[in-house]
């Protein structure tokens, strides 16, 4: 391909217009005579859908043969970079062998409910977490000349009417929660595409979001890509161009193409702007055509390797009572639930991949565990919510020899998806039904579950361990037996927190909207929510055990004091005090519990993955700089990190804090404050000059027909107690200064307040 400024010079209006769509439903525009090939551009995330024949969006139509991975939020589970990063690699190899120059994903929206169809799509609740995941899937398939599409920016937490729905979110939670989530993201690993969400944001479609795109995306984060819409996103193309918007995908016919080339015509978009979105896309094409390397193949089993080795790392141990896990090949197993048969390895919607292989739970049992004696019963109906007695007869006959139950639980497929969220956050009532059924036989009950989100568990003393498997991908069940068997020692931990009940969610009382969702938690999203409410839950976000125990120790900061510019490092030891080998995912919380804005009580800013043999301690190192410190501050339009002392807290999860310490941080950035006449009085007190002003007139006030002096005394004289009926001073303080001489009656003047506007902004 010719360079960019060369072809761009020999377009014509018509031809660049037709840039700004998709070609057809995957494919940007081909155009000819004009060196300018297409490139595919297809989903996404944890593994390729890449269509043959009919196309769709929605993953109904059938898709080559690729890896599936675990979904984002089973992977972000494993808390690895490098795992996330490996398999982005891998996809990267696939999207080659298959000649995709662009994965559609991954998804770093935050799990603001559990209840929202596509979580099991998205990495975490916590944006420090899920932006660093994404970012490391970035540049794993990106180090294979393969771009991605960070989606789906942004805002997008409900499925809902999700081309309609308007979220309306203050800008201190957008900043800290919703576009931090992409903003490491896009920063450092430098997606090829961006792909805009559906929904609008504080009344603008993304697609043409001035705020989002121009002002943020674009401007303060310096992003030199392609921004491309969801499938169906793009509304105003004209207005969205003129916020820097590129392509409208998929290809939805010339009208919108001639709508661009008679706007340039009619002077309402400057052909300069069509230059600059042209020059972008013609990038990205030269960018697919030139790293693609022909003939690339990959090998499918050491994909598949790679998917059984993420799986078993990204499951969480939630609970393990008495030591009933690990298992040993001895003991005789029922295995209970059509899932064994059916194993739920992937979510519903446009991510639905066909993979390259895929055991079920008892295949997996035969081929990796021989010699266990096992038996299964269906136990529940999965597609029906119903309680079909023949059913639990066969479970409870079925149990009767076993020495420990293993009962695959889960929510069935369909349940959830993208395109609508879930109703409601219990399981399915038989199998809840099946729980107790099996609790009263006795045996020790060992739940997998297999859900892409968090459910109640009113269940939870009825059963003795549970795996949170999540949507784990198709080495899904060779992973289960590993980990049952204490081959792989668990060590993941959740990403999200899971709450006791629906009801305890931060915005139970308005998730989902249909028009306008007001995000009126504003900041305090998962942990942050249940932390500052002081909720129980059922498990905190970092969660997870180990079938070995871990020492924190030696926590050291190499400064005791630092200015908010410089960095800070903090040192800790982990010791693997247990008898098997296994890996430990250290999280670092910082916490400002004296603050002038109301914050969280602590929040993640640091985690490792350390990996020990027993006996061995290992010191993992974090960084931290300002944003690890800072909050929005919308007074400035920055973050901001306020003059403090800030605990560094050194946890095992969000609520089991090991070990901590304190450094003190110095703003250098100084906030000028502008005095005017809406300013309140207490603030205007702060400046001692106009605090001795206003005492005078204060004391005048209260007893007018004393001197300001004979009354300030009386204000202070505990003996005699003079009664001036209120405490002026509290009610005065909340109140603008310039009030003051409206309701003084004469005594405080207009002069008054100028002299003390000018003393406090001098
Ligand atoms: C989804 C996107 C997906 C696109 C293309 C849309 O419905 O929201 O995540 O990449 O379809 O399949």
């Amino acid at each position: 391909m010719k360079a960019v400024e060369e072809i761009l010079k020999t377009l014509t209006l018509e031809e660049k217009a037709s840039l700004c769509s998709g070609g057809s439903v995957w494919f940007t525009k081909e155009i000819k005579g004009k060196d300018i090939p297409e490139v595919m551009m297809t989903d996404g995330p944890h593994g390729l859908r890449k269509q043959l024949g009919t196309s769709d969006i929605l993953g109904i139509n059938a898709s080559v043969e690729a890896t599936c991975f675990p979904s984002a939020a089973a992977v972000c589970n494993s808390w690895d970079e490098e795992l996330i990063y490996e398999i982005g690699q891998a996809l990267g190899k696939e999207c080659q062998a298959e000649e995709v120059s662009v994965l559609l994903g991954p998804g770093a929206n935050i799990k603001r409910s559990p209840l929202c169809g596509r979580n099991f799509e998205y990495f975490s609740e916590d944006p420090f977490l899920s932006s660093n995941m994404a970012k490391s899937h970035i540049n794993g398939v990106q180090s294979q000349g393969v771009g991605t599409s960070l989606k789906h920016f942004a805002v997008n937490n409900q499925e809902t009417r999700r081309l309609t729905v308007d979220a309306v979110v203050e800008e201190r939670a957008l900043r800290e929660i919703y576009l931090a989530s992409f903003e490491t993201a896009i920063k450092e690993a430098k997606p090829w595409t961006i792909m805009t969400a559906y929904n609008q944001v504080n009344g603008e479609h993304c697609s043409e979001n001035h705020h989002l795109l121009k002002e943020i995306l674009r401007d303060e984060w310096g992003y030199e890509g392609v921004v491309i819409s969801d499938w169906g996103a793009a509304n105003n193309q004209i207005e969205g161009m003129k916020e820097t918007f590129d392509i409208r995908m998929p290809y939805g016919g010339e009208k919108f193409n001639e709508q661009i080339v008679q706007a340039v015509k009619n002077g309402e978009l400057d052909e300069k702007i069509l230059d600059d979105t042209v020059r972008r896309i013609l990038k990205l094409v030269k960018k697919g055509i030139e790293s693609h390397k022909e003939g690339s193949t990959y090998d499918q089993k050491a994909h598949h390797a790679l998917a059984l080795r993420a799986a078993a790392e990204s499951a969480v141990l939630l609970k393990n009572d008495e030591e009933v896990l690990p298992l040993s090949e001895k003991e005789k197993i029922a295995v209970i639930g059509g899932f064994a048969k059916n194993i739920r390895f992937q979510g519903g919607g446009s991510s639905h991949i066909n993979p390259t292989c895929l055991k079920n739970l008892l295949t997996a049992y035969e081929e990796l565990k021989p010699d266990v004696q096992l038996t299964f019963a269906r136990g529940f109906r999965l597609k029906k919510d119903i309680i079909d007695e023949d059913f639990v007869t066969e479970a409870l006959e079925c149990v009767k020899d076993a020495d420990k139950v293993v009962l695959c639980l889960g929510l069935p497929y369909g349940w959830e998806s993208e395109g609508y969220d879930r109703e409601k956050m219990s399981l399915p009532d038989n199998q809840i039904d099946m729980i107790h059924r099996l609790a009263k036989s006795g045996k020790p009950v060992i739940a997998l579950l297999f859900t892409g989100a968090p459910v109640e568990m009113p269940w939870i003393d009825e059963v003795d361990a549970i795996f949170a498997m999540y949507t784990a991908g198709q080495a899904v069940s060779e992973a289960i037996i590993k980990i049952i068997y204490g081959e792989i020692n668990p060590c993941g931990k959740l990403a999200e927190t899971y709450p006791v009940q629906m009801e305890d969610t931060p915005c139970s009382l308005n998730y989902p909207q249909k028009e306008k969702a007001v995000y009126e938690e504003g900041i305090f999203v998962g942990y942050r929510y249940y932390e500052k409410k002081k909720r129980d839950v059922l498990f905190t976000f970092g969660h997870g055990l180990s079938y070995t125990s871990w020492k924190y120790s030696n926590l050291k900061l190499d400064k005791e004091s630092m200015e908010d510019t410089e960095d800070l490092t903090v040192m800790v030891d982990i010791t693997n005090t247990g008898e098997r080998c296994g890996k430990e995912i250290v999280q670092l919380y910082v916490s400002d519990n004296e603050s002038e804005v109301s914050k969280p009580i602590k929040e993640l800013k640091g985690f490792k993955k350390v990996s020990c043999l027993p006996g061995e301690t290992k010191t993992v190192t974090f960084k931290l700089n300002k944003r690890s410190f800072a909050y929005y501050n919308t007074k400035i339009n920055d973050w901001y990190v306020e003059d403090g002392i800030y605990e560094i807290l050194i946890g095992a999860s969000s609520a089991d804090i090991r070990l901590s310490k304190q450094v003190a941080v110095k703003s250098t950035t100084p906030i000028k404050k502008v005095f005017t006449e809406k300013s309140v009085m207490c603030e205007i007190v702060e400046h001692p000059a106009a605090a001795k002003l206003l005492e005078q007139v204060m004391g005048g006030l209260a007893a007018s027909d004393m001197t300001p002096e004979e009354a300030k005394a009386a204000l202070n004289d505990e003996e005699n107690n003079v009664d001036i009926g209120i405490d002026l001073q509290a009610t005065s303080m909340d109140m603008p200064i310039g009030k003051m001489v409206e309701m003084s009656g004469g005594m405080f003047t207009d002069e008054l307040l100028q002299e003390i506007l000018k003393i406090v902004n001098s």
